[in-house]
């Protein structure tokens, strides 16, 4: 088991499993049409991810535009839920195709919030590529158009994902099990 930071991560991903998956992912994609397509990745924890899923949409045949937008949430944990955006994208969305791209999609809120947002500044269409999904989890209604694997219920870190700013740059997707 790797140890990283002392701490002995169990891998639930491997790179390799990834990178495999980020190839079929792409050629999903690649297989609807799409009008001047702009990618938004969710930062932060989706920055590998994207990194990797939009050079295998190249291999695949696409050409989007890619922008990246920081969404936060007033207060994690609670009730209230609201979202806000930190830093937005630059490009206009309207008449577009729009793929938003976010590490693990849980309760929706993120994906929902940024979906809404794009379809309230006249994106012709919306879809959704998420890493990990963890439906067990879910509050909002909204599902992922293109899901890398289905999470069971942890607290994952690696591939941009992390706890305090930690672990991000494992190339695989683990969880802490303890003090190694
Ligand atoms: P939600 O779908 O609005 O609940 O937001 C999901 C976001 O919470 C993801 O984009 C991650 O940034 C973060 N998140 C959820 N579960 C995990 C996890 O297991 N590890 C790291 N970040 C997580
Ligand atoms: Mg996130």
């Amino acid at each position: 088991m790797p140890v990283v930071r002392g701490k002995a991560i169990e891998i639930l991903f491997s790179a390799s499993a990834i990178a495999r998956r980020n190839l079929e992912l792409a050629k999903d994609i690649a297989a609807h049409d799409y009008t001047d397509l702009l990618v938004i990745a969710i930062l932060k924890g989706s920055f590998v991810f994207a990194a990797d899923l939009v050079r295998a949409m190249h291999d695949a045949g696409l050409a989007p535009e890619v922008e990246f937008i920081t969404i936060s949430s007033y207060g994690k944990g609670t009730t209230s839920g609201e979202l806000k955006v930190l830093r937005d994208i630059d490009s206009n969305p309207n008449g577009r195709d729009v793929l938003l791209i976010d590490d693990i999609l849980e309760s929706g809120k993120t994906l929902k919030f940024a979906r809404d947002l794009m379809i309230g500044r006249g994106a012709k269409n919306v879809v959704i590529a998420t890493l990990l999904d963890k439906r067990m989890r879910r509050q909002s209604a909204i599902d992922a158009d293109f899901v890398g694997f289905d999470c069971p219920d942890h607290f994952v870190v690696g591939y941009g994902m992390d706890v305090g700013h930690a672990f991000r740059e494992l190339p695989f997707v683990g969880v802490v099990t303890g003090d190694a």
